[in-house]
């Protein structure tokens, strides 16, 4: 070791300390103690193949062991002195686990690297939060579906462009966010099975002479086996992006969720009461109730969208291997994966309580001439007209509705008639709510019946 005011672990090299700046802007272990765990599992598991291929002796290797679970605990229970001299979490816990069991912990880095290292413990963070990420979405999952259920031929206003379109149940609309979140569960997984490969033992970036096996440190670490190339295994960030890319694709369903939930709780909607657990008031006007948490939610995107570009640009351009820039990874996917976590289980705690307001919903689906396409496909169907003169019949009554200032169905026999003479009193009957959601019984269609099918078929599907 060489004099104090150098660097312990590389001080051989260096005469001098790093100026003061030098060591804020390289620091890194004010963001990566959050991997203390994956870094200490990585590191036992080392220690053991270390010993199992004689690289090191047995009692060394369960010394170093033992001093790490030590570490480790001090980590947990909050009295480890973090040094930000010691940079990041690698050094810091090497550093300790010296002053814990002496000599030995100086042979826990042979044959390997702080490079393979740190790929080694983020993504070993990053798996766990994909598991939680899978946890998160499936209970959202199951909250849609207690919706969808209680709701499955509760009618409402289905819109294109925001304006009123057809007539839908709330059924099918929750059961449009089912679709939605359980494609991010299959990206999750995806994801998953494509990063979980161990760079341990890549070492700086060519592999060791060191007769070690990768092979054994990939299983204890529950991966599916070592990653094939050294200078990939460092400089790979692929699983980080991916993670952040399924995180931006989520967290914009969760913003288009939210914005309905803004838009629906409104005075001018009424569609759903929020529960008090997941709204606001105001400081100064005593009537608001406000919908903060699906504000939130709806905003979450920015900060995780912006992760991901973040992180993009700063791999774009960097040769192989490691270089320092990607030590900038961390704190745009621990920010994510927070925010993500966040914003699923807020968005599950407000399903769970939010209400339905079953009779604004039907009288919302009533009104705009919901129906009017019910009623170009009655003309189709019953008179032979071709589509598009039963299109132009049905905008003549829609716009004489309008003008005396009612709903398709108040409109007389007569009136019908005064527009095509071979109506029929039958025409009432399609335009109805309820039996315009009931004939679209086509596969995905709105009708009740196909809308509980689906939900049968996802609560198989999670079990
Ligand atoms: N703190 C570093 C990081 O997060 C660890 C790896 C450092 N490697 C190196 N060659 N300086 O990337």
């Amino acid at each position: 070791m060489s004099d104090k005011s150098s660097n312990q672990m590389w001080g051989g090299r260096f005469a001098a300390g790093p100026d003061a700046i030098m060591e804020a802007i390289n620091a890194s272990i004010g963001f990566d103690k959050r991997m203390a765990a994956q870094d200490i599992a990585g590191s036992r598991a080392h220690a053991a193949m270390l010993a199992a291929q004689g690289i090191v002796i047995p009692s060394d290797a369960e010394a170093m062991r033992e001093g790490l679970l030590t570490v480790l605990s001090e980590i947990e229970t909050g009295e480890f002195a973090f040094s930000t001299a010691l940079e990041d979490i690698h050094m810091n816990v090497e550093a300790r686990l010296k002053e814990v069991i002496g000599e030995p912990a100086g042979r826990l880095h042979t044959g390997r690297s702080r490079n393979d290292q740190v790929a080694t413990d983020f993504r070993l963070w990053v798996r766990d939060q994909l598991d939680a990420a899978s946890s998160g979405l499936t209970a959202l999952i199951r909250a849609l579906l207690v919706q969808a259920e209680a709701g499955a031929d509760w009618v409402m206003p289905g819109f294109t462009h925001l304006q009123t379109a057809q007539p839908v149940t709330w059924g099918h609309h929750m059961m449009a966010y089912v679709e939605m979140f359980a494609r991010d569960l299959s990206r999750v997984e995806d994801a998953r099975k494509r990063m979980n490969e161990s760079p341990l033992g890549a070492a700086a970036l060519a592999g060791t002479s060191f007769p070690i096996d990768r092979h054994m440190t990939a299983e204890a670490l529950g991966f599916y086996r070592p990653m094939a190339n050294s200078l990939d295994a460092v400089s790979d960030r692929d699983f980080a992006l991916e993670f952040l890319s399924v995180a931006s694709i989520s967290a914009m369903h969760l913003s288009r969720f939210a914005e309905e939930l803004v838009i629906w709780s409104s005075a001018q909607f009424r569609f759903v009461t929020l529960s008090d657990r997941f709204s606001t008031g105001s400081s100064i006007m005593p009537q608001k109730k406000n919908p903060d948490a699906a504000e939130l939610i709806r905003a979450k995107i920015g900060r995780i969208f912006g992760a991901n570009v973040a992180l993009m640009m700063v791999m774009k351009g960097l040769p192989l291997a490691y270089s320092k820039d990607m030590q900038e990874d961390k704190e745009q996917v621990f920010d994510a994966a927070d925010n993500w976590m966040l914003a699923l289980a807020a968005m599950e705690g407000m399903v769970k309580d939010m209400t339905g307001n079953r009779a604004n919903l039907e009288a919302a689906a009533s009104a705009g001439f919901s129906t009017a396409t019910d009623l170009a496909d009655w003309l189709v169907r019953t008179l032979d007209l071709p589509f598009r003169e039963a299109h132009h019949v049905t905008g003549s009554l829609v716009a004489m509705a309008e003008r005396k200032g009612c709903d398709l169905p108040d409109l007389s026999l007569d009136d019908m008639q005064s527009v095509h003479a071979a109506i029929t009193s039958d025409v009432f009957d399609v335009l109805g709510v309820h039996n315009s959601v009931a004939s679209r019984t086509s596969y995905g269609g709105t009708a009740p019946v196909r809308v509980r099918e689906q939900i049968a078929r996802w609560k198989e599907v999670l079990g």
